[in-house]
């Protein structure tokens, strides 16, 4: 694949993500697995890329690297020009929410706002508007076993936009909520995301989705996992967009329609 350079941020001096002959094998000599082979990808600051693909294609693979749990076999992985290092830049959200389970749902962002610095005072305010903005507001006090998996899911992403990262890594982040708390949530992301000029890779099954907030769109195919196809999404987002307007609108159908092709024939 060509190598992408849709979106040359004015002045940036290097992509905010950037692999580049990116393989990741898996398990001892005799066993071993090719999950992702030769991967090239650049993301500039402030672009907001999806990467879908069937199952077992690398998506998670690649966020791993990406986010320095993984060092790639071949090729090199460089976040803002250097190497990846896990609790350092990074807001990473994975399938699952994995939080402390003990400490509150307070005690879960008070955690992170303490490692990005935010004096005690402030967090107790910081916690009650992170709550808001993932639709649990008042829930700081309660332990993370009393809530279910979709608003554990919930605290996991408030915990990820707490350090206000310069990158976010997000792995189906909205899988398992329901319909509606999942379309509050991509609005939330897309517009805060759009509002600190965030860099954003996040993984998703549904094209729907991929269309909903990627400026981008990367198909992945597995065996070896591969990027295969780029689609550009240039549709006018704002933080006034009307969201279901855009969703029913023509262009949007169309760029749905060509993903799905694409993701249907890699
Ligand atoms: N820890 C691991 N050990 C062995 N194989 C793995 C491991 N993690 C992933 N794989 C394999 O690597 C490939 C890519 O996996 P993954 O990145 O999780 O794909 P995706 O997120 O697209 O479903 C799959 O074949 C998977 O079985
Ligand atoms: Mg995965």
């Amino acid at each position: 694949m060509p190598r992408t350079d849709a979106f040359p941020a004015p002045g940036a001096v290097e992509p905010a993500v950037e692999l580049a002959g990116v393989s990741v094998r898996y398990g001892p000599a005799k066993q071993r697995v090719t999950a992702v082979e030769g991967v090239d990808l650049r993301i500039h600051a402030g672009e907001f890329v999806v990467l879908v693909g069937p199952s077992g294609c690398g998506k998670t693979t690649l966020l791993r690297v990406a986010a320095g749990f993984e060092r790639p076999a071949t090729g090199t992985a460089l976040v803002r020009g250097g190497t990846p290092e896990p609790g350092r830049g990074a807001g990473v959200v994975f399938q699952q929410p994995r939080l402390f389970p003990w400490r509150t749902v307070g005690g879960n962002l008070g955690f992170a706002l303490a490692r990005h610095g935010v004096p005690r005072a402030e967090r107790p305010a910081r916690i009650a508007e992170l709550l808001e903005r993932v639709g649990l507001p008042g829930l700081a006090a309660r332990r993370t076993w009393e809530l279910s998996g979709g608003q554990q899911q919930r605290v996991a992403i408030a915990r990820a936009l707490a350090a206000e990262p310069e990158l976010l890594l997000m792995d189906e982040p909205f899988a398992a909520l329901d319909a509606l708390t999942r379309e509050r949530l991509q609005e939330e992301v897309r517009t805060l995301a759009a509002r600190l000029g965030t860099t954003v890779l996040f993984v998703t099954h549904s094209a729907e989705e991929a269309v909903l907030l990627g400026s981008r769109v990367l198909v992945m195919a597995a065996s070896p996992g591969r990027v295969v196809a780029e689609l550009p999404v240039p549709l006018d987002r704002t933080a006034t967009t009307d969201v279901a307007a855009l969703r029913s609108s023509p262009e949007f159908a169309h760029l749905r329609g060509r993903l799905t092709e694409a993701m249907r024939r890699p």
